[in-house]
Formats: C-alpha cells, structure tokens, sequence
C-alpha cells in the first residue's frame, strides 16, 4: 500500500508481516520462548490512564526536548538493531537520512549491516542528527577497545553498553527459519550460520559477547571511553540505583524487547518500581526507555513517569520497509499523536510531564 496511506505503527507492522521475507519478518518480530514479554510490553501501556486538566489554552503545543545534551524536535531515539539491511538495502542508512528533520537521535548497534563510518557520513554533516553507539563487549576486549577508539574519533560522544543479553535467549520463529549465510555485520565480524540448533540471527551473531562482563568492569570501560556511558536493560531499582552510584551518564529501562529473558517485568512496571524506591537517581542520571512503545500517547505516558526520552526497536525497522520515507512518516507520525496527547491532557510543553496526569493504580505492585 502507498505511503501516505499508513497512520499508525501498527499498519507499518501489517505490511512488513505481509511483505518481509520470512527470515526478516522472524528475526525482527521474534521475542524468547511464549514472548511474553514481549506482548506485555506493549499491553502495560494500556494499564496506565491520563488524568486530563481542561480549559488551560492549548493551541501551541510544543514537543521540542533535549536527550543525553542533545536538542531533539521530539523526546524519542532509535533503539539498536542488528541487521537493517534485512528490510531494506538502504539498512542504518535508510535510518540515519529517515532521522535528521526531526534531529531524532540513532542509536546504532555494533551489530548494524552498515559500518558506522559509511552510516554517519550518509548525512550531510551540518543536517546531521545525534548519533549514539551501542556497545556488544568483546570477549575479546582489545577488540571493543579498538572499536570504541574508532568510534569515538568519528566524533560520537555517547555509548550505550548492553547487559541484558550475557547470552541470548531462546528466539524459537528465529531458529526455524534458516539463515541467509552471506549475511555479515562489519563493526562485529560476526557471519550469519545455520547450526543443529537452527538458523537464529542473534544467537549466532551474539555469540561473540562476553558473559563474564560485571559492574566492576566499567572500570575498563572508562579507560578507553572518554564520553559519556547508558546502561542499556536494566529491569530492576537495584541496577538502577547501581548506575546512578557508579556515576553514569544515562541508563535504559529495557527488556531487549522481550528477545532475552522471557518473563522479564514490563518495562513501564519497571520504571514505576524506580519511582517508587528510587526517586532520587531521576535528579542524577537520565532515564531512558524502550520496549512496547507505539503511541504518541505512550510516550506521553512514560515522560509523566519520569522518562527522559523513549526508544523504538521494531518500529523503526517495520518503517524502513519503506526507506527513508518510510522512516520520516513513522516519525511524524508519532509526533502528531504526541501533540495531541498533550494538548487533550492539559499542557503545552514536555517541562510540564507530572505524575499527576497519569493513574497506575491498575500497575501498583503494592
Ligand atoms: C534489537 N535490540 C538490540 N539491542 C541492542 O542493544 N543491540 C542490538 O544489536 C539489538 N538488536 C536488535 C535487533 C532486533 C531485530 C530487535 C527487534 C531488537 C533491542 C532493541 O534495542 C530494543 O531494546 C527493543 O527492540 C525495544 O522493543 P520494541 O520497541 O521493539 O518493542
């Protein structure tokens, strides 16, 4: 179907499902074992309900915001995904020239189809929106050290470090389709293979991470990375409040959207736990979220929680099957439903998002 003719994430997903080979549409859309998770994601949202404040003058609603220091025409970033490409030839490319009108800031993984020195450089420097880097650490540590050198001389200041996949979980519509086995990401080095375990992207691709990585560990990180460092996946107050005492610039409310670990909390379950016995680390660190977001509404939604800024995964990539068009439409998208969220919820600015215009009784785990 044309373009112009999609309004919602949701007919971005129906098309890739109808159009996407059957590999890209398993590797993107899989989650681990019965994806629980992964549909709880998105079903929490719906838990949560707006407390609307009427008669406040909303005809100029503005969702400008910042993220990481980094002015963005709207609170929302690309989270990292492997392997773009699958879905169109433009891959992380496709995204970055997708990204730039809104200055949406593009996380990409060490993972990406495309090296980030041929993605960065597919923009026009002076459009150029802010681009993060996503760290799988090596077992090989000389070679993430050598990665994030690369990295950071091509002016990228901020890392996201992955930790909720010290191995990767059990992906079943991944396994059973074969892989394509010309399929390589250059950054990782890692090659596409079918094995007797099936054909699974992340798993294969992913086997090169190291399980041994643990918190005393950011020392190393800091030696060989000056900027600044998210957490990316932590689903508990306790990691939260260990990022925040470990001095981090940002960390990521994240299930890996349900590919992990199955069962894991949703994540909007998780940044209400935050809110609740951890306050403080929201004055001290920024706090980033993603998984199940699909709605300028849910963005709204996680702001009023105490979210800086909110990822999408699968949307982004479902949008690609369009190319950069694809990527823009899906952008303004949810940056129409966002304004419309706010307005019909009583403000004009994100400086306003509160935890009085939502009611989580039906989330309170106590
Ligand atoms: C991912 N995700 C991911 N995360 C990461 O840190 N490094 C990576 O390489 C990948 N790769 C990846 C591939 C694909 C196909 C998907 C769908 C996801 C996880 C991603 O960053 C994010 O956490 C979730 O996708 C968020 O959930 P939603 O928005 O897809 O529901």
């Amino acid at each position: 179907p044309p373009l112009d003719t999609l309004i919602s994430a949701q007919d971005f997903e129906d098309v890739a499902r109808r159009t996407a080979t059957k590999k890209t549409w398993a590797f993107y859309s899989s989650a681990s074992t019965d994806c629980i998770t992964r549909d709880k994601n998105k079903e929490y949202y719906s838990r949560i309900w707006f407390r609307p404040r009427l008669l406040r003058s909303v005809g100029n609603v503005s969702t400008k915001s910042s993220i990481l220091g980094h002015s963005v025409g709207l609170p929302i970033f690309v989270s990292p995904a492997a392997m773009a490409k699958m879905m169109h030839p433009s891959g992380e490319k496709g995204i970055a020239r997708g990204c730039h009108d809104d200055r949406v800031p593009q996380c990409v993984s060490t993972n990406a189809s495309f090296p980030l020195d041929e993605i960065i450089p597919s923009v026009p420097k002076e459009k150029q929106h802010p681009f993060f880097f996503q760290l799988y650490v090596n077992k090989d540590r000389a070679q993430s050290a050598k990665l994030l050198r690369h990295v950071r001389s091509l002016g990228v200041d901020t890392v996201f470090v992955t930790i909720d996949g010290p191995v990767q979980g059990k992906r079943e519509a991944d396994e059973r389709v074969k892989a394509d086995e010309s399929l390589n990401s250059p950054m990782s080095g890692q090659k596409a293979k079918n094995d007797r375990r099936g054909g699974g992207i992340g798993r294969i691709m992913g086997n090169y991470i190291d399980p041994n990585f643990t918190w005393s560990d950011f020392a190393w990180l800091r030696e060989h990375w000056d900027g600044k460092i998210v957490v990316k996946g932590v689903q508990c107050w306790q990691d939260a409040q260990k990022c925040a005492e470990l001095g981090l610039d940002g960390l990521t409310l994240s299930n890996h959207g349900g590919r992990n670990l199955d069962s894991s909390p949703p994540v909007i379950m998780t940044l209400l736990e935050c809110q609740m016995n951890c306050p403080e680390i929201f004055g001290k660190l920024e706090v980033l979220v993603d998984g199940g977001v699909r709605r300028g509404g849910d963005v709204l939604k996680a702001l009023c929680l105490g979210a800086t800024a909110v990822g999408f995964g699968r949307p982004f990539l479902y949008a690609l099957n369009y190319g950069e068009e694809g990527v823009r439409h899906f952008i303004d998208i949810i940056k129409q439903e966002l304004e419309i969220a706010m307005a019909l919820v009583g403000i004009t600015d994100l400086s306003q998002c509160d935890a009085m215009y939502v009611n989580t009784a039906e989330l309170d785990p106590f």
